[in-house]
């Protein structure tokens, strides 16, 4: 039985394995660049984010109907579900899809025929958060909040992703205070390939409560104060840092001494099919290439379920918990 844990920061469009873009393709009569599987997953070399978001947003466009979001939900929560994930808080890019004709409510109700089931069918709770692309302008995003009002009752919080550098956090201060009046979370993408001014002004403009990577606050001894003073969760991402040449090999991740700092660090997947793995290969990953001991794995599972936003719900919060001090390694 794998480690229970919270994943925090997975994109559901960079759950879709290239067998499913396929299949979606065949279904909605897309023709994508590519002959095969085998020549899609030839094109899974990045250099950086840019050449991976050039690929990602590129398949998006067999994702055309509620039935291909809801197959795309259902085929990570089984991945997910086998690799000891108790609980989602799934991003999703809203500007991606309306920007190709593909309205908001079949993205949020597709999703949601998996995701509302998903305790039943996978075991595993869900949230949904919003993203906003940082490389669009902050009309667009307002206009995507605006668009996602009817859905409400549907998602948890609102985050940044897409293309960091020279899209600072402070671009979407108005949205982000008009997400909080409506009483949604915020997080954001900061200090992945952006410098760590932009964590700390994505805590101070737009009132984050969790910073997604975060790995470039080391660069800055007194933002990793702050960060571990007040209990800042990250959700690092480790098999996408060595995809995207954030770091040169995983041996030398940051994450055992980030730890050590007393960082409030969690291990997630980030875009799984194109990064090559799910929650638990990342948790694997960093415990054979660090040498991460038990109680280092067990801190980083109990610090997911801690940074989750499960306010509205603590018994469950301390289900997961009790679940985490219980597990026995094999
Ligand atoms: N960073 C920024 N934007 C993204 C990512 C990421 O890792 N994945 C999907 N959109
Ligand atoms: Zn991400």
């Amino acid at each position: 039985m794998p480690l229970p844990k919270a994943e925090l920061h997975l994109h559901i469009e960079g759950t879709l394995e290239p067998e499913l873009a396929f299949e979606l393709a065949a279904r909605n009569g897309v023709t994508l660049p590519y002959a095969d599987t085998e020549e899609l997953r030839e094109a899974y070399r990045f250099a950086d984010l840019q050449s991976f978001l050039n690929l990602y947003y590129e398949l998006m466009a067999v994702l055309r109907t509620e039935r291909d979001f809801e197959d795309l939900a259902n085929a990570y929560l089984a991945r997910a579900a086998a690799q000891g994930v108790r609980h989602a808080e799934i991003f999703f890019d809203p500007q991606a899809h309306i920007g190709r004709g593909v309205a908001m409510g079949t993205v949020v109700e597709g999703l949601w025929r998996a995701l509302g089931r998903s305790q039943e069918t996978h075991g595993i709770s869900t949230q949904l958060i919003m993203c906003f692309l940082r490389d669009e302008s902050a009309e667009s995003a307002m206009e995507t909040l605006d668009a996602a009002k009817p859905y409400l009752d549907r998602i948890t919080g609102v985050g940044l992703d897409s293309a960091e550098v020279g899209h600072p956090p402070v671009k979407f201060r108005e949205v982000y205070e008009a997400a909080a009046a409506l009483g949604l979370r915020r997080v954001a993408h900061a200090g992945e390939e952006g410098p760590p001014e932009y964590i700390t002004e994505a805590l101070d403009v737009l009132g984050v409560e969790r910073i997604d990577h975060g790995l470039r606050c080391l660069e800055d001894p007194a933002l990793v104060e702050r960060l571990v003073r007040d209990r800042v969760p990250l959700t690092l991402c480790p098999l996408s840092n060595v995809r995207l040449r954030a770091v040169d090999v995983l041996e030398q991740h940051p994450l055992p001494a980030m730890l050590d700092a007393g960082l409030l660090c969690t291990v997630n997947s980030d875009d799984p099919a194109y990064f090559g793995g799910y929650a638990g290969d990342n948790f694997d990953a960093v415990r054979q290439a660090l040498g991460l001991d038990e109680e280092q794995l067990r801190e980083l599972a109990r610090n997911s379920f801690t940074a989750s936003f499960l306010e509205h719900d603590e018994e469950r919060r301390a289900r997961y918990l009790a679940e985490v001090e219980a597990y026995k390694f094999g």
